[in-house]
């Protein structure tokens, strides 16, 4: 049986150590940090982001500031809020919640936030800073799991990393990190031929894909690190049946309620097989809140 990585119990050690961060600043008299979020339109899932992001700046200290802006808001108004918010002296950090609605360009908002409160990460000259290896915002997922990664004391170096996803959000940064931690990495995606086989090679296999179980047991090699970044939410009985055929616990919720969160990896298959394993949820989620509550810190250290 794996190991299975508490994402949550590490997310809150990193909470901790921001709460005592903020604590021993406001101690010396200076402010606590602030974090701006900027939530467009209605998606229900941003919404249950955004809460938990501001649960943990309340958890910290962190200020949190909330703008909401409607659906129908033109680029125009969020670039004027991004440049306002830029401009406040007591703004530390500034998350522009993504998806944006359909019709406004999300690269366009996010490189128009200033880098030095680029929270996220996301930022040109924040991941240009990264691929030099110079320090800067980084994105939180990626930082986060390396964080957790390190304080269970998983040797990166000289081992076969895989990436499954090439995002600019995780896949792309994590393979840059993990190229600076000297592991061997390579950055597989949907047209990858074999896919199955070069994940087999992985000593560390990052699931960041966003397709429910596509990992399967037989995909991953015994022993092997299995960090999941996926959370999707599944409501198709086949499917269930099919990825959930070593979780009889996941197909009843969803048979009982209609949906169920799981990750990008079968979760039941791979414990049989990985030596290490994050589940969904509990996993890698807190840890991204987490990443995010540092770098808020770090912008606010970095400014004053
Ligand atoms: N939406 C989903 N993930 C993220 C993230 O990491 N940052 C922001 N800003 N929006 C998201």
């Amino acid at each position: 049986m794996a190991q299975i990585l508490d994402g949550k119990a590490h997310a809150d050690r990193m909470l901790a150590e921001v709460k005592t961060a903020v604590d021993a600043r406001v101690a010396a008299g200076k402010r606590a940090p602030c974090l701006a979020v900027v939530l467009v339109g209605d998606d229900p899932a941003s919404h249950v982001y955004v809460r938990g992001k501001v649960k943990a700046c309340l958890e910290t200290g962190v200020r949190s500031l909330e703008h909401r802006l409607p659906a129908n808001s033109t680029q125009a108004q969020v670039d004027a809020l991004i440049d306002q918010l830029n401009e406040d002296a007591g703004v530390d950090g500034i998350l522009v919640q993504l998806p944006l609605p359909k019709g406004l360009d999300s690269k366009q908002a996010l490189h128009r936030i200033a880098p030095a409160k680029d929270v996220d990460g996301f930022h040109p000259m924040n991941q240009g800073l990264l691929l030099e290896g110079l320090p800067g915002l980084r994105p939180c997922t990626p930082s986060a799991v390396m964080n957790m990664l390190k304080a269970y004391g998983f040797e990166m170096k000289g081992k076969r990393a895989v990436v499954l996803g090439r995002s600019e959000i995780v896949g792309k940064p994590m393979a840059l990190m993990l190229l600076e931690e000297h592991a061997t990495v390579t950055i597989a995606h949907s047209r990858t031929v074999d896919l199955p086989s070069v994940c087999r090679e992985a000593d560390l296999l990052v699931a960041a894909v966003g397709r429910p179980g596509m990992v399967e047991g037989s995909w991953i090699k015994p022993g092997a690190v299995v960090v999941d970044v996926g959370i999707n939410r599944v409501e198709d009985l086949n499917l269930g049946t099919q990825i959930f055929a070593k979780e009889p616990k996941k197909l009843e919720t969803l048979k009982t309620k209609g949906g169920v969160l799981c990750g990008d990896v079968r979760f039941g298959e791979a414990m049989e097989v990985a030596g290490a394993v994050t589940p969904v949820p509990g996993g890698v989620g807190p840890l991204t809140i987490a990443g995010l509550m540092m770098n808020t810190l770090q912008a606010c250290e970095a400014r004053s």
